[in-house]
């Protein structure tokens, strides 16, 4: 069975409560639930973690046993050439997620060193573009 992997960054784990004007108001446990049923309806595991630590996301990347996996950096987008650096070199293809629109957003947050090196990027349509991101990345993970 293909496995999926679902990276949460820094302050993620407050979804549903943080700025839920900006985030919205479903919960990281209720979004990571309704993933891994769309997973097993696609026929693929989902794996989910959250990590307010970058070398936890980089050793989730780097331990290589994915098919594919979707990326929400949060703050580190903006600036982790370490986390750029491990997708860059994970072997497999990385969908970043955005929930909000960063471009729309203030001037530090429109710029993502994560974006030339995923496969590609969904942002701005809330927790929504996580699903969207699945099904692309099962797509790409059954033609490997
Ligand atoms: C975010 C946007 C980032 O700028 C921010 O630091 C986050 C969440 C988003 O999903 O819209 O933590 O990645």
């Amino acid at each position: 069975m293909k496995r999926i992997l679902v990276l949460n960054g820094p302050n993620l784990g407050r979804l549903g409560t943080r700025q839920p004007e900006i985030y919205g108001t479903t919960t990281l446990a209720e979004l990571e639930e309704r993933l891994r049923a769309r997973g097993a309806e696609l026929g693929v595991q989902v794996e989910c973690i959250q990590s307010d630590d970058v070398a936890a996301l980089i050793a989730a990347l780097s331990d290589g046993a994915a098919d594919a996996a979707i990326l929400n950096p949060a703050a580190l987008s903006h600036y982790s050439v370490s986390l750029r650096e491990a997708v860059e070199r994970c072997g497999f293809p990385v969908f970043e997620v955005h929930i909000s629109n960063i471009y729309a957003r203030e001037p530090y947050r429109r710029h993502s060193l994560i974006s030339p090196v995923a496969r590609g990027s969904i942002v701005g349509l809330g927790v929504e573009g996580y699903v969207l991101a699945l099904e692309a990345a099962v797509t790409e993970a059954n033609r490997r």
